[in-house]
């Protein structure tokens, strides 16, 4: 079976093809935000647009969509906009092409992508850690997930972005403050480590978004070394938030196999760490590899391909769900 798989749900168009566990072909355009410093809504959507033919053509070049066994699209959570531009090619191609298509949702593709890549079985103890959505979860099935908590205001990709912007990085920031840390020393500035005496599931990051924004603007000028020491002592804050979330979780859950997956897992200093905490519970960390954490056409295809086997109807029918959550049973 081949699946094409269609993301649009933020700022990436990115369409794959992928042939059971091997990706055939994958192109993705990275929208550019920077001037707005964070996503624009209605300028994501025209990108998507203007965009999307262009990478369906490139992707045609080599391969017939003729040979497509299945489509597979984001329907939501994201955007509004930006996720209809993904439905409505998808849709055109199913209908032209005469293929049947799978709504995709974007949190339990980011979930199931692992998969893919790795040997495992459910359930699985599921860190989901990226722009949009921060929470720890049971992958129980393809299409059957219990969310053990989530955060209770910003995700960590949000803290991540919005400091990096207060220190003059680019958008998105998450690469950005990670190359920063790599020479600058750890806990050197004083952050407030999120939620640190209450214990449980529950993530929050919009404290120390916002203690990182004020250290930033006292601070006229920020050295470089200053800047490699602040971005070190923020990853390590977040670092320490998460370790002890998991390890609550592996404690408490007693599972034996925990995944992270999320544009944030594409952190080497967060996977290490994380490893870390698996490792004294003698659990088995997977990780996607970097490139297939972030948001990414093959994702979705996989994920198409998961509802299919699964034997999950396929459905036309279907309109965009910009807040659906990952424990939402699939129609
Ligand atoms: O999963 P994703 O591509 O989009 C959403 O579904 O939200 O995640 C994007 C987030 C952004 O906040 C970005 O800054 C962060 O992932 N990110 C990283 C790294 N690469 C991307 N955060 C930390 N370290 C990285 N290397
Ligand atoms: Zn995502």
């Amino acid at each position: 079976m081949i699946f094409l798989g269609i993301e649009t749900s933020c700022d990436e168009t990115s369409i794959a093809l992928i042939h059971h566990k091997n990706i055939l072909k994958q192109i993705t355009y990275m929208q550019d935000h920077n001037a707005y410093g964070g996503v624009m809504p209605q300028v994501c959507m025209r990108e998507h647009l203007h965009h999307l033919p262009i990478v369906l053509k490139k992707l045609e070049a080599d391969i017939s969509l003729q040979n497509v066994d299945g489509i597979a699209v984001t329907f939501g959570p994201g955007l509004a906009g930006a996720l209809l531009m993904g439905i409505m090619v998808a849709k055109g191609l199913a209908l032209g092409l005469n293929k049947p298509i799978w709504p995709v949702n974007h949190l339990q593709a980011h979930a199931l992508v692992v998969r893919m890549t790795h040997d495992i079985t459910f359930p699985y103890l599921l860190m989901l850690i990226s722009g949009g959505h921060c929470l720890l979860a049971i992958a129980n099935d393809v299409d059957n997930y219990q969310i053990l908590g989530q955060t209770r205001d910003d995700s960590v990709g949000e803290c991540l972005d919005k400091v990096a912007r207060a220190l003059g990085g680019p958008y998105p920031g998450g690469r950005y403050i990670e190359n920063q840390a790599k020479s600058g020393t750890l806990n050197k500035m004083l952050l407030p480590i999120p939620l640190q005496h209450i214990f449980g599931y529950d993530f929050s990051f919009s404290g120390l978004k916002t203690a990182c924004i004020q250290w930033i603007a006292r601070h006229n000028v920020i050295s470089e070394g200053q800047r490699k020491d602040f971005c070190a002592s923020l990853q390590w804050v977040i670092a320490q938030t998460l370790c002890q979330r998991l390890d609550y979780a592996l404690r408490h859950t007693k599972l034996k196999q925990c995944v992270i997956a999320g544009g944030v897992a594409s952190n080497d200093y967060f996977r290490e760490q994380l490893g870390k905490v698996a490792n004294a519970h003698g659990a088995q960390l997977k990780i996607p590899p970097a490139e297939l954490c972030t948001d990414n056409g093959t994702m979705i295809a996989w994920a198409g391909y998961e509802y299919y086997r699964k034997g999950l109807p396929w459905d036309i029918d279907f309109c965009a769900q910009p807040r659906r959550s990952i424990d939402a049973s699939y129609r």
